[in-house]
């Protein structure tokens, strides 16, 4: 296989005629001749007023009628870092109006979805355990002790082929005193203590290698708060998008959700970690009695932080730091919060703390645009 970039997302194609319409367009593809591949940019799905399917993408790559739009319209669609690029900014572009591309046109494919679970029959309502692809954006965080062997510390969740969002937290250096030097993200995980080798659950594992990471410049590891409490995982290899694997989307603006669902190998009431993937639904929290609550014990909730749960033995525990809070929302699911601290465990009227996602996704896609990776 030539590899000619890796910034794309790669799917199948059955047809070669479809290389050759694409062979001009101005991003790099992969082309293999024998297995007939092809890859497309990955783009971030966005919200627009109007809920349709929307990624955020160059202007130029967006064929809306720039004549009908005024200083405001754009504002409006603005989906990039706000000092983008004054001639070419990032705006929030209906998917079919998508082109990589004049005149041919074309959008990205399912594969390079976001929050979309394809193989879940969803059998187990409320239940505990999770199904073995549903939320296929979760990952574990790997670190390496001196003696080789792999620890468990944290979760992370795939939001671009090769970005892990996770908690600030989880990669501070006392994590590396504790556990050892931060290693790889697993993903496609359900039950960990799989080992058979020709089990499914070893086929639909991803074990990829930790490139760099990015913790936010506002996080401050000796506060009570953990405000900022949020970073970015850089995988040296994108991760291959399968029924296992794939990015879930960030939400984009704050929006009114009655409920969120967290799942994830974390500490339980019986074992200090779960082999099994969990799932559970926890409501919202009053942000005003949650951060009275806290700040009953020294601990100032800032606006950029959500609370979820205060429910009895319904929460996020040890070992989900990082992993998202998630809400469902026309049939996808978005990364509403970071799991980031907590006074106990599923204790009545003690929500867990999460970091707002919509308050971080400029960050998040700046730092992306930097690291070369859109
Ligand atoms: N700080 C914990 C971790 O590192 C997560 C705590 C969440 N606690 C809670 N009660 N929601 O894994």
């Amino acid at each position: 296989m030539t590899i000619m970039s890796v910034q794309c997302l790669k799917y199948s194609v059955t047809k070669l005629l479809l290389f050759a319409l694409l062979a001009h367009q101005q991003f790099n593809y992969i082309f293999t001749a024998n297995t007939e591949s092809v890859e497309v940019p990955f783009f971030f799905s966005c919200q627009l007023i109007n809920d349709a399917d929307a990624y955020c993408v160059p202007i130029k790559n967006c064929q809306i009628d720039l004549k009908s739009l005024n200083e405001s319209d754009l504002n409006e669609r603005r989906c990039g870092p706000s000092n983008e690029n004054r001639k070419n900014p990032l705006v929030c572009c209906e998917t079919n109006l998508v082109v990589f591309s004049q005149p041919k046109t074309t959008t990205p494919t399912s594969s390079a979805k976001c929050g979309v679970q394809s193989i879940v029959s969803n059998r187990i309502i409320g239940g505990e355990t999770a199904e073995e692809a549903e939320f296929p954006w979760l990952g574990r965080i790997l670190r390496r002790d001196s003696i080789g062997d792999l620890i468990f510390s944290c979760t992370g969740t795939l939001i671009h082929p090769n970005v892990v969002l996770t908690a600030a937290h989880c990669l501070e250096s006392k994590e590396l005193v504790e556990n050892g030097e931060l290693y790889a993200v697993s993903l496609g995980e359900h039950e960990t203590s799989c080992s058979s080798p020709d089990s499914s659950c070893l086929n639909n594992k991803q074990t990829i290698v930790v490139s760099e990471y990015v913790i936010h410049p506002d996080y401050d590891s000796n506060s009570y708060n953990h405000a900022n409490d949020i970073s970015l995982i850089i995988l040296k290899n994108r991760a291959n998008i399968t029924d296992y694997v794939s990015p879930i989307c960030l939400l984009e603006k704050n929006a009114n959700v009655v409920e969120y669902t967290v799942s994830g190998w974390g500490r339980t009431n019986n074992e200090s970690s779960s082999v099994i993937k969990k799932k559970t639904v926890i409501p919202p929290y009053s942000w005003t009695l949650c951060s009275q609550k806290y700040q009953s014990v020294n601990v100032t909730i800032t606006k950029k932080q959500i609370c979820a749960g205060g429910v009895r033995g319904k929460d996020t525990c040890q070992g989900d730091s990082g992993g998202p809070l998630m809400t469902l929302k026309n049939g996808r699911w978005y990364a509403a919060g970071v799991v980031s601290i907590g006074v106990g465990c599923g204790t009545e009227g003690w929500p867990g703390i999460y970091i707002n996602i919509p308050n971080y996704v400029d960050w998040i896609k700046e730092v992306i645009r930097v690291k070369n990776l859109l």
